[in-house]
């Protein structure tokens, strides 16, 4: 054995070669952590000492090659200063340099995934093979860095500018077609030739049949294109990755920069302008925003997992109503191999239930992810019925009819009497109390609330409620259901809104107030839009429907009136009023128009002032920031008041909800991490400043407490 660490092994094979295997002890996958880095630097260091060696494979003894660097030590190296960070990239550069150093030809044979600082280390050696059963990239940016292993360096010295600006700005995770295309390997292979193709590689390189020291030059020397060509290449691509980024995204564009900065740099120089770069991404707000998503995402993966554990298996699952919601519902639960029986009143209902989901499948087929035995699999796991006959088979049953508690009530009585003894009933109810609606039930324990968002074929996530009286299986059914519906569960607990809505509705009072003192709510739907959401609030209600969202608004007021009943007339129920729908009319605030590809477009509709003007003070201008302020406070404080009642069981749930349910601006890590960017102490300030406008501005007793503490919601 020429090294042995916990991560990093090396030793001899045959003819002088050795094998460099990533191994690290206790974990399913391989990383780089602060030890692994390490060892890498020190195996490199003994393989030199060594003299005798001729050439290196590098291998990984698990099925994947190396997803990247450890995320989790991010949170506190990020948090000294820059020059701390990047004097951090040099040093662990430093092992990545001694192994591109090495006196001797190096091959890395790439099993499966090679991510971030794993796929910085292949480019480290002189050439890669990769698997059929392998992909690699570099996703950054996704967490609002860039590399800074070497990636941004070495990356346009393999592959030419063009491919490397698209490999590090765009963040993706290739199939070996393409990595081979762009040259990023050098050959693809069956899995179980991986091993013999490196090695035969490096015998090549050895007997000198290819000039491997010249393709390593190549990577230790500036880039090759005259100054005036690399300039344009950059300058084509900057534009292009700044109008895929978008202003609130600096990472992309930064790594762009970097490169072309450090364009005609040899090797050592242009590490420590990509170091110094690297420093400065990873003290934004953006990075820091990104990388507790990450984590957050890790946190809800693994109580779903334990949720799991307890949950009873869903073979056959049924949903009662083929609307817009039921006929998502069915498809998705199709789709992702759970058969479905939908039940439905009217035979209409269950054709559009079928002709929705036809629809869905079909733009799949046409886009080349699903062929055609693969949809009429899907159609024929959805069984359309008018009659309870198939109910006693079911699991689960998603009640998704219309939204009237006595129907809903009546229907889960009359299901309950059709199905099996420990058959678990969910509602889709966008707003009434699971508690309320379990009284109609004889098994009150084997009830949850189920509520997906619209489209449910794209939001990612589904609410699970607990009621006062559901069992802990219950809750762990459902969980597991969505899971395998391909969707994030949030387990939360009841009250009006549960957790997405009761913090929605907030910004819309707050967006309400701001028409009613005189702003224009096309101004607001920018600014909101600058700052990060899909769609400005007036937008956002005609898309989800002013009807809808003024029966919620009721409900909601009904259920929080201290904070949620006001005493103005809303600009939205002047359009309900007017029978202005939103979209699904073709009026709301805005005015909407079928465009080229039959889509929705909207315009202006000067009408919508004209109703407006009674309810509305007279037009007044509003800095950007004010309407900012006016509109997140209400949304952050509910959403802190839902932590201190115990509605929602975590900070990561909390905001992760808000990302995946509403659109929250993933870039701002939710809304308690954008209380935490502000300070809790201003942000309370920030309330105080708004006092004035109610109590939906009024910080709880304990955000006060934490703002006097100094405390933070993450750690
Ligand atoms: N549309 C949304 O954006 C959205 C989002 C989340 C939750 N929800 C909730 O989902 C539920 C359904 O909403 P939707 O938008 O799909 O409504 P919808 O009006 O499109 O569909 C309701 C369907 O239920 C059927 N139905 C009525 N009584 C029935 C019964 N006794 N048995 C079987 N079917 C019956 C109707 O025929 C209709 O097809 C509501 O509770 C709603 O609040 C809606």
């Amino acid at each position: 054995m020429i090294y042995e660490g916990k991560a990093v092994t090396v030793k001899p094979l045959e003819d002088g070669i050795v094998e460099l295997n990533f191994d690290l002890e206790g974990e399913s996958v391989n990383k780089f952590n602060r030890q692994t880095v390490e060892e890498l630097g020190a195996a490199a260091a003994a393989m030199k000492a060594d003299g005798s060696i001729k050439g290196m494979i590098v291998t990984s003894a698990k099925s994947v090659f190396i997803v990247g660097a450890d995320i989790t030590e991010f949170g506190e190296l990020f948090t000294s200063s820059e020059e701390e960070i990047a004097g951090w990239c040099l040093k662990s550069n430093q092992a990545f340099n001694a192994i591109e150093d090495l006196p001797f030809p190096t091959v890395t044979a790439m099993n499966g995934i090679a991510l971030g600082g794993g796929l910085e280390m292949c480019l480290a050696t002189d050439f890669r093979v990769m698997s059929t059963a392998a992909q690699c990239g570099l996703p950054e940016v996704k967490l609002g860095l860039f590399p800074g292993f070497g990636g941004t360096v070495r990356m346009p010295r393999v592959v030419g500018v063009d491919n490397a600006v698209e490999w590090v700005a765009a963040g993706g995770q290739h199939k070996p077609a393409k990595a081979l295309k762009d040259g990023v390997v050098d050959a693809v292979v069956e899995p179980d030739k991986l091993r013999d193709a490196a090695l035969s590689l490096v015998k090549d390189c050895i007997a000198g049949k290819i000039d491997y020291k010249a393709k390593r030059q190549e990577k230790l020397e500036p880039l090759k294109l005259p100054p005036m060509e690399n300039m344009m290449a950059f300058q084509t691509c900057s534009a292009m990755v700044m109008q895929q980024a978008g202003r609130n995204y600096p990472a992309p564009i930064a790594a762009v920069q970097v490169m072309q900065q450090h364009a005609g740099m040899t090797r050592d120089k242009a590490l420590e302008i990509e170091a110094k770069g690297f420093a400065k991404v990873a003290t934004t707000t953006v990075a820091n925003a990104m990388i507790g998503l990450f984590l957050n995402d890790q946190v809800l993966k693994k109580v779903a997992s334990k949720w799991e554990k307890k949950a009873k298996p869903v073979g056959q699952a049924a949903v009662l109503g083929a609307g817009i919601m039921g006929g998502g519902i069915a498809y998705q639960s199709a789709s992702k191999g759970t058969p479905i029986v939908m039940k439905d009143i009217a035979d209409a209902a269950l054709d559009l239930g079928m002709s929705e989901a036809t629809k869905l499948l079909a733009k799949q087929v046409s886009r080349g992810k699903v062929d055609a035995a693969k949809m009429g699999k899907v159609l024929s796991a959805i069984r359309p019925t008018l009659n309870y006959g198939d109910f006693g088979g079911v699991d689960i049953v998603v009640e998704a009819v219309v939204e009237n508690v006595k129907i809903k009530q009546s229907v889960l009585a009359d299901v309950e009497k059709q199905v099996k003894d420990g058959t678990i009933l969910a509602s889709n109810t966008s707003t009434i109390s699971i508690t309320k609606l379990a009284e109609a039930l004889e098994k009150p324990e084997n009830f949850v609330g189920m509520h997906f968002f619209n489209p449910v074929h794209m939001m990612p996530l589904v609410e699970v409620i607990r009621g006062e009286k559901s069992s802990d299986e219950a809750v762990a059914t459902t969980v597991a259901y969505a899971k395998k519906m391909g969707k994030t569960p949030v387990v939360v607990n009841d009250c009006p809104g549960f957790l997405v809505n009761r913090v929605l509705f907030p910004y819309f009072g707050g967006f309400g107030m701001m028409l009613r003192d005189g702003a224009d709510f096309q101004k607001v739907d920018k600014v909101m839009e600058r700052f990060g959401w899909p769609m400005g609030p007036a937008y956002l209600m005609d898309v989800v429907g002013i009807d809808t969202g003024v029966h919620a608004a009721e409900v909601m007021a009904e259920g929080f009136p201290e904070r949620m009943q006001y005493d103005h007339k809303d600009a939205s129920e002047v359009m309900f009023e007017n029978k202005r729908f939103g979209q699904k009319n073709g009026v709301g605030f805005y005015k909407y128009e079928v465009d080229k590809k039959g889509k929705p477009k909207k315009v202006v509709d000067q009408t919508t002032y004209d109703l407006i003007k009674p309810v509305v003070a007279a037009p007044k201008e509003f800095e950007d920031q004010e309407i900012i302020d006016r509109l997140m406070i209400p949304m952050c404080l509910e959403l802190v008041r839902c932590l201190e009642e115990n509605i929602v069981s975590s900070v990561a749930d909390a905001d992760m909800a808000l990302i995946m349910g509403i659109g929250f601006p993933p870039f701002r890590g939710g809304a308690l991490k954008y209380i935490d960017s502000i300070g809790v102490k201003a942000f309370v300030e920030l309330c105080d400043k708004y006092a004035d406008l109610g109590p939906l501005y009024a910080p709880t007793a304990k955000l006060r407490d934490m703002a006097a503490n100094g405390e933070s919601f993450y750690k």
